[in-house]
């Protein structure tokens, strides 16, 4: 019996090789050179994460250190962006803030002999909060904040910057686990964009920028805001089961279920469950992990189809009071981790990426003089 044709080009086609992440690999779910997802999670930060992801192996102490000594010194913006961010309309989407934000430093900050990659991956990592935040307080109260926190880690220096307070411990610690968990992912659609585009020996902005669009679509990174939107269309857990049932019904996909590559569970969704799980308890706002839970159940029960990453992150940052539309850049945040280790990797054994096409449009023909169209 041959097997199901698949909705997605390429699935299954190895297209180049990387030492970055294992995704799906029979025994190990998700592994970030080398080491596990459930172990990172558990034991590391995402600035430990980070500096694993880029240069492979774990930071000692001294490294760790220095690297977020470096960070939280990268979290200020030069003014010209502040002035570009200004002019973005207040009604854009986040992710384009971001694409344009990016797009904006690399002409301000350009790639160089003396600004290399690595410079521009650490700048990146520490200044993408930063950008979408001036630019939400510029358009939401006309307050041209200052981004240079001193927040430990990039997760607090978030919420810090969005609540104009520090997070407490545990709100904390949830968004640090979230960003470890959206570092990398091994040739998904934004990767394998930045890899396109630094295979043409582009500079590491416009790789970067080509990711922010790719990652922006809900079959990708969207499909966390894509999910919120599902799930507080419901105010009970009972409404969820009847809303759903007629969805599956109408075969309706629904956002933030299935994967490309995992077939049994997104090792990740049971972590951020848990987390959700914690930041809903004396939450006002608790019976949205009861809804969510809701869905889980019927998804496994009447489509074998499990929830991936992105759904049970939505209900982790509603209980952090993040707005929906900043979901996808909070992916942005963690994964400009990987796309930057990606870029390098890449570039390291450059080739530049061209496949072929089957053709099936017109046979060869004459050319039609204008009097003859019609
Ligand atoms: N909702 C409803 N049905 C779904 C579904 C979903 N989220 N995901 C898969 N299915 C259905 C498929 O349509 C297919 O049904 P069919 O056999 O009747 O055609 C069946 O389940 C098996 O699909 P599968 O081969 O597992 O999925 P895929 O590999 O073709 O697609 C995705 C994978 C990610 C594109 C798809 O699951 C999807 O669109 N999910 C929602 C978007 C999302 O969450 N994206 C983030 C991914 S990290």
């Amino acid at each position: 019996m041959s097997e199901p044709k698949k909705k997605i080009a390429l699935s299954g086609v190895v297209a180049g090789q990387t030492a970055v992440s294992t995704v799906g690999k029979e025994g190990v779910g998700l592994t970030y050179r080398g080491y596990s997802i459930e172990d990172l999670a558990e034991h590391a930060t995402f600035e430990e994460v980070a500096w694993l992801v880029l240069y492979g192996e774990l930071p000692n102490q001294k490294q760790l250190d220095s690297f977020r000594k470096k960070l939280t010194g990268l979290r200020g913006l030069p003014p010209v962006l502040c002035e570009i961010l200004e002019r973005v309309p207040a009604d854009a989407h986040p992710m384009d803030v971001l694409r344009t934000g990016c797009s904006a430093l690399g002409t301000i900050e350009q790639e160089n002999e003396s600004r290399d990659a690595e410079a521009i991956a650490h700048r990146l990592i520490a200044a993408f909060p930063s950008m979408l935040l001036y630019w939400h307080h510029f358009h939401r109260s006309g307050k041209r904040i200052e981004t240079q926190t001193d927040a430990q880690g990039v997760g607090a220096h978030f919420l810090q910057l969005l609540h104009d307070r520090p997070p407490s411990s545990l709100q904390a610690r949830a968004m640090d686990v979230s960003l470890i968990l959206y570092a990398e992912h091994e040739f998904n659609a934004s990767t394998f964009t930045c890899r396109v585009v630094a295979g043409t020996r582009a500079d590491f902005y416009s790789a970067v920028t080509g990711g922010i669009g790719a990652l922006r679509g809900p079959l990708h990174g969207g499909a966390n805001e894509a999910s919120m939107e599902l799930i507080e269309q419901f105010s009970t857990a009972d409404e969820a089961e009847a809303g759903l049932m007629k969805m599956l019904d109408e075969k309706r996909t629904v956002m933030g279920f299935g994967h490309p590559v995992y077939r049994e569970c997104d090792p990740r969704s049971p972590i951020i469950k848990s987390w959700s799980r914690k930041l809903s308890n004396d939450h006002p706002e608790s019976r949205i992990f009861a809804i969510s839970e809701r869905i889980e159940q019927v998804m496994l029960r009447e489509k074998k189809l499990f929830p991936n990453l992105d759904f049970f992150s939505a209900s982790a940052y509603r209980f952090l009071g993040i707005p929906t539309a900043m979901f996808t850049p909070i992916f942005v945040f963690a994964r400009i981790s990987g796309w930057s280790a990606h870029i390098m990797e890449q570039r390291a054994n450059n080739r530049l990426i061209r496949p072929t096409a089957e053709y099936i449009g017109a046979e060869p023909r004459a050319f039609l003089p204008m009097e003859k169209r019609s």
